[in-house]
């Protein structure tokens, strides 16, 4: 099942972000690599900053009617188009179809919404991410349109604009 998450997510998007970043580990350059990935006073800051999360559960113990969040999405609204953020499946959990399903459900959450363009920032060293993306019909932008893209619309440091790549929905 996929809905928007609850405060009560919190902890659980916090474990399963920093679960899923050890992908980046050993990959994305080693000065922008810290632990933990991202600390609850970021992720916190991101919650507040207007992200939106939404989550993969799954059932769970029947007998609690408890469910268990395996995969998370976020979305943004930054002046006139729309930032997917922080796409993480927990790392046993990957390749198992499930970002595949939060991202087809939040594109069509969006379009029923508005036309905003939608776009996406990533490691340009992630390629397993980048190939994600493309297979959901994003294409990356051109170094320069990048360049000018990340400063338009996120708020990042400069080291992590010239280690990034942003991806653009084709239409
Ligand atoms: C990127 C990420 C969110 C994608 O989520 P996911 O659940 O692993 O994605 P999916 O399973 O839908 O698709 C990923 C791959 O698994 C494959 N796959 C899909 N269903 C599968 C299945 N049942 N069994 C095996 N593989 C499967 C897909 O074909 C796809 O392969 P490819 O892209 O290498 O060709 C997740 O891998 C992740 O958290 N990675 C680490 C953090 C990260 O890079 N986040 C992106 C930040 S912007």
């Amino acid at each position: 099942m996929i809905r928007q998450c609850i405060d009560d997510d919190f902890e659980t998007i916090y474990e399963i972000v920093n679960d899923a970043a050890q992908a980046y580990k050993g990959v994305i350059p080693g000065d922008r690599w810290h632990e933990p990935y991202m600390p609850r006073k970021e992720l916190r800051h991101e919650v507040d900053a207007g992200v939106q999360f939404w989550g993969y559960y799954e059932d769970g113990d029947v007998q609690f009617e408890s469910t268990a969040l395996v995969g998370v999405m976020g979305i943004q609204d930054v002046k006139d188009v729309t930032l997917i953020r922080h796409a993480y499946v927990r790392t046993a959990r990957r390749g198992q179809g499930i970002g595949s399903k939060l991202i087809q459900y939040l594109l069509a959450h969006l379009h029923a919404r508005s036309t905003r363009p939608i776009l996406i920032g990533t490691w340009a060293a992630a390629t397993w991410a980048i190939r994600f993306y493309e297979k959901h019909g994003f294409r990356i932008v051109s170094y320069e349109e990048k360049e000018r893209l990340l400063r338009q619309y996120w708020n990042i440091p400069e080291r992590q604009v010239e280690t990034s790549v942003v991806l653009v929905e084709v239409l």
